[in-house]
């Protein structure tokens, strides 16, 4: 199975700024990467619309976003419902941490979203930064999803110590976390879990080479495109 790159480029670059870093990318990326990675870019809002005019036709490169409204369309001034977005990408986050800080985003809401984000045809990517997490979401959407649905559900394990910390912590965390993302995926009936906080150039290789670790998602490493390239290249088998 191929394993996921996601840049998560929280609230950074405007459209001009978007499209300089997709035509630098999609000149220089490794032409073998489409045979183990699927790299999904999540921009804000903002910026989908011309790099989906850019990306159409390549196979490596997804479009996700960085979270949907947990409102259908209609009047929620200054929401942007999923249907206005859904036929432009395949993917979006739910439940990042800095959401559930900063906007105060329950495990109920995230549920919520996870059956719009399904029912539209959209793959959620749920992060999640302890087990307690999985628990509640759990028991918010029991019996809510197909069996065949939820398989197709990706989560990111991001503890909160390692987000926009810049560096991991100590040289045992790659292994934690595949233990930990093990534990969970038998206990929890998840198929596919991402890790996340602080992954770039330097330390990608130890995330990805771990057998349970389906991936990485990257934030401040994925804003530059020179810095990308290389978190993409040292993610190769070597
Ligand atoms: P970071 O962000 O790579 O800048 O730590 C990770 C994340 O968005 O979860």
């Amino acid at each position: 199975m191929k394993k996921y790159i996601i840049a998560n480029w929280k609230s950074n670059k405007t459209p001009t700024e978007a499209t300089a870093w997709l035509e630098e990318v999609m000149e220089k990326l490794p032409k073998d990467v489409t045979n183990f990675f699927e790299i999904i870019i999540c921009p804000p809002i903002v910026d989908v619309p011309s790099l989906y005019g850019k990306m159409t036709g390549n196979t490596t490169l997804k479009l996700g976003v960085q979270d949907i409204s947990l409102f259908p369309e209609g009047p929620y001034t200054g929401e942007v419902a999923i249907r206005l977005v859904s036929s432009l990408i395949s993917y979006t986050l739910l439940g990042h941490s800095e959401r559930r800080r900063h906007l105060c985003e329950t495990d109920e809401i995230v549920a919520k979203k996870t059956l719009l984000a399904i029912h539209h045809g959209l793959t959620p990517i749920i992060c999640i930064s302890d087990e307690r997490e999985i628990i509640n979401w759990e028991n918010f959407i029991r019996g809510k999803i197909e069996e065949e649905k939820r398989k197709t559900i990706i989560f990111s394990y991001e503890p909160l110590s390692a987000i926009s910390t810049g560096s991991i912590g100590r040289p045992e965390e790659p292994l934690q976390a595949d233990n930990f993302i093990n534990k969970i995926k038998l206990e929890h009936n998840i198929t596919t879990c991402i890790y996340g906080g602080s992954v770039d150039k330097k330390n990608i290789d130890l995330f990805i080479k771990q057998s349970h670790i389906d991936g990485v998602l990257a934030g401040a490493a994925s804003l530059k495109p020179e810095n990308f390239l290389e978190v993409v290249k040292n993610a190769l088998p070597r």
